[in-house]
């Protein structure tokens, strides 16, 4: 770990974390502990830290996190098989996930799951010495064959322990954050794309993906052998849990049409619309005065009355009705009155 690289935060608390190294070699930090302010302390082995919160996992996470510390070892030996079976080229299929983040060579990219680093490396190789590259994992088995993998590459690489859903970086620093492969077991997936967007800048590319076969797909030969082999295909898109702050969402199903990746830039909260534009035509009043100028309706025989003055009056419905309400509120209230408190919030 490199000193002059730590942006990292507390998981949990998210204040900045000071570096304490014990033995260094060649300028990295290779023991020692980052700690916060309250002297809480995250140890660092192998030039990676430890940064996982909550610091005991349940559940499916550390059932998750005990499966891929044991399959280590072999991850690589297999990983190709599922592009394998489908005929993909799992190389040009990886570089094809990479080129949707828009990479330049001075980017600061986040991987999540980054796993052994069979996306690491093709996303290295589109960064400069500029550029910054932070790979996490749940498992420390699996990212230390990343950081062996790494090894001689260009860009400045870190390598941190963390759970996708309590991120040790600072808010707004990524402009590139992708994750595959992963997604459908984080735990809480709503809290890590949260967590992705809070640690990405306004305009930064966000790519993930992972397994989950479309219902079309259920009730083939094809996709029952596929499920039967592994229910992870069974898992459906988080539509629901991406963040509002989603830009120009596309989402396209790959590798046999059983795994699917979302793509978005992050934006600034909800987005943005003209809801004071007059709309033309005999209802007029604009979108914001249809949704806040409801009001509790009248009878029929009311509201037959109420068009035929309106279309004497020759004014949009909304004009009509705004002046017709507006005068009779007046009248009741009196001038007093209108000068106070206008909404008793019913
Ligand atoms: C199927 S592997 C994918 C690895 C790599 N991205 C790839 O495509 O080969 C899933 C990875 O997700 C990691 N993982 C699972 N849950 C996680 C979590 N909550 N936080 C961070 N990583 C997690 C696992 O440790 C594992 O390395």
């Amino acid at each position: 770990m490199n000193q002059e690289r730590n942006i990292y935060v507390s998981p949990e608390t998210r204040q900045k974390l000071a570096c304490i190294p014990e033995e260094t070699e060649g300028g990295e930090v290779v023991s020692g502990k980052l700690v916060d302010e309250r002297g809480r302390e995250y140890a660092i082995r192998d030039g990676i830290p430890a940064l996982i919160f909550p610091p005991m996992l349940e559940g499916e996470q550390k059932e998750t996190l005990d499966y891929y510390d044991g399959v280590a070892d072999v991850y690589d030996d297999v990983a190709n098989l599922s592009f394998r079976i489908q005929y993909v080229d799992e190389q040009k299929a990886r570089r094809d996930f990479v080129k949707l983040l828009d990479l330049q060579p001075g980017s600061r990219v986040l991987e999540l799951a980054c796993g052994t680093g069979r996306d690491s490396e093709i996303i290295a190789g589109e960064l400069g010495a500029e550029g910054q590259l932070y790979l996490s994992d749940i498992s420390r088995s699996m990212l230390l064959r990343c950081k062996e993998k790494l090894r001689g590459v260009s860009v400045p690489v870190e390598f941190a322990v963390a759970n996708a859903c309590y991120l040790p970086f600072p808010d707004d620093y990524f402009d590139a954050v992708f994750s595959f492969g992963g997604l459908g077991v984080f735990g809480d997936i709503a809290q890590s794309l949260k967590e992705i967007v809070r640690v990405a800048k306004v305009g930064a590319k966000v790519v993930a993906g992972d397994e989950s076969m479309p219902p079309w797909l259920y009730e083939t030969e094809y996709g029952r052998i596929l499920l039967n082999n592994n229910p992870l295909f069974k898992k459906a898109i988080p539509f629901e849990h991406v963040p509002v702050e989603a830009r120009d969402v596309a989402v396209r199903w790959i590798i046999g049409g059983v795994y699917y990746l979302i793509e978005f830039v992050v934006g600034e909260g909800e987005p943005k619309a003209d809801f004071d534009l007059e709309i033309p035509g005999r209802r007029g009043g604009t979108l914001r005065s249809r949704y806040y100028g409801r009001l509790e309706g009248v009878a029929p025989e009311t509201y037959a009355l109420a068009q035929r003055a309106r279309d004497k009056s020759g004014k949009s419905m909304h004009d009509w009705l705004d002046g017709v309400v507006r005068e009779a509120a007046k009248s009741e209230l009196g001038d007093a009155e209108q000068a106070g408190e206008n909404n008793d919030g019913e």
